[in-house]
């Protein structure tokens, strides 16, 4: 547990985001930067996220979600995308302890049937062990999309009415929001972008209607305790009206 954190002191404990959804992005500039194999980029930033799984259980956050692996990134080099595959595997294997003795409850959202059985065994056991832990929700977004996450709840929408089990006048925001992945957890309250890119990259397309967006130009290796109590401060001067008005 981390020691004299002064910055913390300038959070509201009461008004915490619930949710918090970070786009991790800048591993890659961070190895170039140094001369590195893009590689060794991603196994810093696995440090990186390490110790804000940790903040995050300290802070008693109710839900982190992490893009750790987007529909899209198969298009990287098959060596890239297996160390990460691997990377994941490893930080599970290493971590999962330690998350469960702090009543971390792990969550998947994506497809992860088309992964490699190491992946699958690694991922299940990690979900199953820590199924009923109360704590921080960590949910790792991986081989996610958020067209094809939309895709999937339309079909199962369409297969519901096929079968005469609703009707449309059935299909509502909350009906769709509860076929998602993210089903059983509230939206983002704030979307965290490491590396300075002004995009949402198919992440949370739905969920993330009304977050706080906050984007740093740190890239992801370099993005520690510090950052996220910044980040969070800045989310609770922010005026939330939800289109509305006060
Ligand atoms: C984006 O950086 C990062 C990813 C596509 C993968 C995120 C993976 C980690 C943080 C590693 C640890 C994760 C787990 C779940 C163990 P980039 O490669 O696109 O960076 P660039 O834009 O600078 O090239």
């Amino acid at each position: 547990m981390s020691k004299n954190i002064n910055y913390r002191t300038k959070l509201n404990s009461e008004t915490l985001p619930k949710h918090i959804a970070i786009i991790m992005d800048g591993n890659g500039r961070w190895a170039k930067k140094r001369l590195l194999p893009r590689t060794a980029g991603h196994r810093a930033g696995m440090k990186s996220l390490r110790k804000v799984v940790e903040t995050c259980t300290e802070l008693k956050i109710q839900v982190l979600t992490v893009y750790a692996f987007s529909t899209e990134n198969w298009k990287r080099p098959e060596g890239e995308v297996s160390y990460l595959m691997e990377l994941l595997v490893e930080y599970l294997n290493k971590e999962i302890k330690e998350l469960h003795d702090n009543n971390v409850k792990i969550q998947i959202i994506g497809d992860i049937q088309v992964l490699n059985n190491s992946c699958k065994q690694e991922i299940n056991r990690a979900i199953l062990m820590t199924e009923n832990n109360t704590g921080l929700i960590f949910n790792i977004a991986l081989n996610y999309g958020s067209r094809t996450e939309i895709i999937y709840a339309i079909k199962q929408v369409a297969e519901q009415i096929q079968a005469n089990l609703i009707t449309i006048d059935d299909i509502n925001e909350q009906m769709l929001s509860n076929t998602l992945y993210t089903s059983n957890i509230p939206d983002p309250d704030l979307l965290i972008r490491t590396a300075g890119e002004m995009r949402l990259s198919n992440f949370l397309l739905w969920q993330i209607a009304y977050s706080e967006l906050w984007i740093t130009e740190k890239l992801w290796p370099d993005f520690g305790e510090k950052d996220l109590i910044k980040a969070i401060v800045d989310y609770q001067k922010r005026d939330r009206r939800f289109g509305g008005i006060k």
